[in-house]
């Protein structure tokens, strides 16, 4: 099955069955991605799934099947000519590599947030997907989320005016034991920062277009982890629109239904405000505020309440998991297909990220894009 790699899906012909899907590792996130399989089941079939942990076998059989094959050792699945394209749920120093074997074996990737560590490691998949003639798309699954999406188009619609301010912020508790990739700066690739603030980052790319400047500090609490357990970074878009983004490993406010928030969206034009906040990974309604002049065709599209106070806005009930594999798999059908996320899309969130880390070492804010990394 050969497919544009830039997500042209148009001159790709359909296949005459369903894609067969293998899973790389399964092991916390492999939940949401079975979920999303699930409601894509008349469009494609997971057949086998990689993991060298004994231990999944039953959790594995749970969430894919009694009859999906389980291998301990991924190449023997990208060595299975009937399978067509892998999903990647690996900690994230393997996301390069086994990317690089799987487009060697002529297999599409799906590959989970993250992309990849650096924009060097980004550049090698990206190059080793086209050398192959394969498709490369990144799981950032908020760009397929309800709410999220909601706001994009709120913000499309020209209802907020310009935009000059984002503020996007990630609340969790994440404690893992020893040993655990997660403690390792090598194996996440960094901290909090590199591993999660990253779908911030992406929406406020994807919401707002590039940041040209970034400044940003963090903060380590080695009792968690070698990398930093809170970051926070400003930036400047393009635009000349402010942003603030941060996130905080070390809080039980993201998972109590009486904390703060989980996530927050907070975004203002010059006509108008958006936000949304989620508690305990469970979103509120996404609530809009136009102001006085709003324009006939936006007040009534969004409602006269929303020029009173703050008012909600219908999101679509859709999980981002489930819609970025709904989308990739009729993507590998030759079907149309929204994606969203593909590996050159997603490049850009790991070069932030990456400009992040150099202001903190230097101590100062960094240009974008970045003048070392070939694009
Ligand atoms: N989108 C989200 O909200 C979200 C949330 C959590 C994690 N993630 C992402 O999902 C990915 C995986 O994270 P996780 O939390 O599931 O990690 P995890 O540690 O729970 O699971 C990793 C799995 O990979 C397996 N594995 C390790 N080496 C392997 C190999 N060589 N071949 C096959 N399997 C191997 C492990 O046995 C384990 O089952 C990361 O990229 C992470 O950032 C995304």
């Amino acid at each position: 099955m050969k497919i544009n790699a830039r997500h042209s899906p148009a001159d790709t012909p359909a296949l005459n069955r369903k894609p067969r899907i293998g899973i790389i590792g399964a092991g916390g996130i492999a939940g949401s991605h079975a979920q999303g399989f699930k409601a894509a089941a008349g469009l494609c079939s997971v057949v086998a799934v990689a993991d060298p942990d004994a231990g999944r076998t039953d959790a594995i059989h749970e969430l894919f099947g009694p009859a999906v094959r389980i291998v301990k050792d991924y190449r023997e699945l990208l060595a299975d000519a009937a399978i067509d394209a892998v999903d990647i749920l690996l900690p994230h120093d393997l996301h390069m590599p086994v990317t690089v074997d799987a487009a060697r074996a002529g297999k599409h990737v799906l590959v989970e947030k993250v992309m990849a560590r650096t924009v060097a490691e980004c550049d090698t998949m990206i190059a080793a997907c086209d050398a192959a003639g394969v498709s490369l798309t990144v799981c950032h699954d908020r760009r397929y989320d309800g709410a999220w999406v909601a706001i994009k188009d709120i913000i499309d619609s020209g209802a907020l005016g310009e935009v000059f301010f984002y503020k996007l912020s990630h609340n969790q508790n994440v404690a893992v034991p020893p040993g655990h990739w997660i403690r390792s700066r090598e194996r996440l690739g960094g901290g909090a920062v590199i591993s999660c603030l990253t779908h911030q980052i992406d929406a406020l790319r994807w919401y707002g277009g590039e940041p040209v400047a970034v400044t940003s500090m963090s903060k380590t609490i080695p009792d968690r982890m070698e990398g930093e357990t809170v970051g926070v970074i400003i930036a400047r878009m393009a635009s000349g629109a402010l942003a603030e983004l941060s996130i905080n490993w070390c809080t039980m406010t993201g998972n109590s239904p009486q904390g703060l928030h989980y996530e927050l969206i907070q975004v203002c034009g010059t006509k108008g405000e958006v936000f949304w906040k989620s508690r305990a990974y469970k979103g509120d309604p996404v609530m809009l505020r136009l102001y006085d002049g709003a324009s006939p065709a936006i007040v009534e599209r969004y409602g006269r309440d929303a020029l009173a106070d703050f008012a909600p806005v219908p999101a679509p009930a859709c999980p981002g998991h489930e819609g970025c594999i709904r989308e990739w798999v009729k993507m590998l059908r030759g079907e149309p297909a929204g994606v969203r996320t593909s590996g050159r899309a997603c490049r850009g969130t790991v070069e932030v990220a990456e400009a992040a880390y150099r202001s903190e070492t230097a101590g100062r804010t960094i240009s974008l894009p970045l003048g070392d990394i070939a694009v």
